[in-house]
């Protein structure tokens, strides 16, 4: 089904998102029967149990025969067992159902958005993502696993006593036809509103998350400003209009579930007025109309439920269509279908082709314009230049993170856009400008440059980057817990040890962003060394703005607004007297 973002919206007061849920849906088809069959025989033990009663009014109080009396009480006895182990099993399978249903499509959604490209990630909310993950599956964890049951069995009994009242009595049924018309227009009428009304809601409950999440995340700046006054205002102003999108969706449902039991208690006690009197006229026997009753009343019920829930499906199908507008974000970097492969070992020639590139949130400014370089396998480049030049956008356009709007950029003479971006990244390692920890231990941290590597490893690449020691000193050594992004470390541990994570990848192309900006001059010149040794037989580029730290660097390329303006060696450079010139005399006078 491929429909266009316009009908979609148009549908969005039905239930027709819902269908998208088929696919997840699909591989329990045994689960399915299996409620079905509960569901079927539930249905069939709740719509005969007014006939019991009939029976037992009719012949067992009206008959003379006492032993009728215990026969009928016995199958009314019979009839509820089998409706509480029918209910029991329906209940137990539809729940299964929706959990699984559930499991399945958050696992998707998440693997989904794993797989989107930066460009998504630079417009949304991670506190948004997470809040569709939980509060929009929640949403229809609980239609799955308990509306739509309900939704179907009130079906049913309402259909069945609907027929069950013909049957009993034409007559009496043909006044409580009037009624239907009159139940089903305001559920329809309503239940659109209440659909539009939810979504407002779920979109105002994930901004209040998303805000709630981001503060929490930057509780420090928070604290440090004193703003907690501030960010708990904004928080309750995000929770109250969440709020006030709720009570207008509640009232609406009210109203429709008022509406409802009015008109159908309106409709049965008409009914019954007339019936009364055909027993008093002695033309229907009492257990008939008492029959008659329970089926109106179970009809009535399923009614108020199916009303009741009516709304909320359309509540899920409003949270189901902001999962489906997620699922159809398709990410602009991914693999050909075709991808050339790379081939192994990599070299590490490096090659940017008059490369121009915006951010797709900036383009009114050239982030790298016209920008060519050219790489040798095992050289040292050092990128430096003011901020905002563009150096950390050369390592992102290299791990292809953007796609260059013209011109190209090739590793081993193959365009990064004919590889699988994954195998590309396999083969380069990043220390990134602001390191990033995970709320994990050491260990597991510094596992994530190659998961498997062994104990050994781990401590020799921590060796390397001066980690080892701080690392055992620890209260738990490698196994303590880092703390939230890694607070629990200082500013150039966490370097450190982003250092070691890169080291233990050991990739034949190393990019180093500020690595060893938040250093003393002492660790700095040790890791200096541990990386030289490192840099030999592989492609490295190195940011710095301390140029102490890149005057080895086999070529130096002086970068602004994009460009390069220079390049060389350092003494070439200093020679020279531009740029460089000018930011070395001021670091070294
Ligand atoms: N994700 C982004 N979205 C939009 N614009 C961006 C993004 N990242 C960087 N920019 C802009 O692109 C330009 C180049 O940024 P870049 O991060 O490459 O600079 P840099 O040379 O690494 O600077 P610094 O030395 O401060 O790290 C800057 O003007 C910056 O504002
Ligand atoms: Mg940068």
């Amino acid at each position: 089904m491929s429909e266009t973002p316009k009908s979609k919206r148009a549908s969005l007061s039905t239930a027709a998102p819902l269908k998208r849920l088929w696919p997840f849906v699909r591989p329990y088809r045994g689960l399915v029967a299996l409620w079905l069959g509960f569901l079927a025989l539930s249905s069939t033990a709740t719509l005969s149990l007014p006939v019991a009663v009939r029976f037992m009014i009719d012949r067992g109080f009206g008959g003379n025969d006492p032993s009728a009396v215990d026969r009928w009480f016995l199958g009314l006895m019979a009839v509820a067992v089998l409706l509480g182990l029918a209910t029991a099993g329906r209940f137990y399978f539809v729940s299964l159902l929706g959990e699984k249903v559930i499991a399945d499509l958050r696992k998707t959604l998440y693997a989904h958005l794993l797989r989107l490209d930066m460009a998504f990630f630079e417009r949304t909310r991670a506190g948004e993502l997470v809040s569709r993950l939980s509060a929009d599956t929640e949403l229809l964890r609980s239609v799955v696993g308990s509306s739509a049951s309900v939704a179907l069995r009130s079906t049913i009994t309402l259909l069945g006593s609907a027929a069950a009242l013909a049957w009993t009595s034409p007559r009496l049924a043909g006044f409580a036809l009037i009624g239907i018309p009159l139940i089903v227009l305001p559920i329809v009428v309503f239940g659109r509103g209440v659909a539009k009304r939810s979504r407002a809601s779920q979109d105002r409950v994930a901004d209040a998350n998303a805000r709630a999440s981001e503060t929490l995340g930057a509780i420090h700046t928070v604290q440090s400003y004193a703003r907690e006054n501030h960010e708990s205002n904004r928080f309750s102003d995000a929770v109250q209009i969440a709020l006030h999108a709720a009570r207008s969706r509640i009232g609406m449902q009210a109203a429709l579930t008022a509406t409802v039991i009015v008109v159908i208690f309106g409709a049965i006690t008409a009914v019954l007025w007339v019936g009364a009197k055909d027993v008093i006229a002695g033309t229907m026997t009492a257990g008939a109309l008492s029959q008659f009753v329970l089926y109106a009343m179970l009809g009535a019920g399923s009614a108020g439920a199916l009303s009741e829930v009516w709304s909320e499906v359309q509540r899920a199908a409003g949270g189901m269509q902001r999962i489906e507008e997620l699922l159809a974000e398709t990410p602009s970097i991914t693999a050909p279908t075709q991808p050339s492969p790379l081939p192994l070992p990599v070299r590490g020639e490096i090659r940017f082709d008059a490369v121009s590139f915006r951010y797709p949130s900036r383009p009114d400014q050239a982030a790298l314009d016209d920008f060519s370089l050219h790489i040798q396998p095992g050289e040292t480049v050092a990128l430096v230049g003011p901020s905002g030049a563009g150096k950390s956008t050369v390592l992102q356009m290299l791990l292809r993170f953007h796609d260059p709007a013209s011109g190209r950029i090739c590793v081993d003479g193959i365009d990064l856009r004919s590889l699988d971006p994954a195998a590309l990244r396999e083969q380069i390692a990043l220390v990134p400008q602001d390191p990033l920890l995970f709320a994990a231990d050491a260990l597991e941290n510094l596992r994530y440059g190659r998961l498997l590597a062994s104990p050994d490893d781990v401590t020799a690449a921590a060796r390397s980057a001066e980690a080892h020691e701080f690392l055992s000193a620890l209260p738990e050594g490698y196994q303590s817990f880092l703390g939230e992004r890694g607070v629990r470390l200082s500013g150039g541990q966490q370097q450190r040890l982003v250092i070691a994570r890169a080291l233990l990848k050991d990739a034949p192309i190393l990019l180093l962003d500020e690595a060893t900006s938040a250093l003393d001059a002492q660790s700095e010149r040790a890791i200096q060394q541990a990386l030289e040794r490192l840099m030999q037989g592989r492609t490295t580029l190195v940011i710095a703005h301390r140029l102490a730290t890149v005057r080895r660097a086999d070529r130096i390329i002086v970068m602004d607004h994009g460009r390069i303006v220079a390049q060389g060696t350092h003494d070439d450079l200093m020679a020279e007297g531009g740029l460089y010139a000018e930011l070395a005399r001021l670091q070294f006078a």
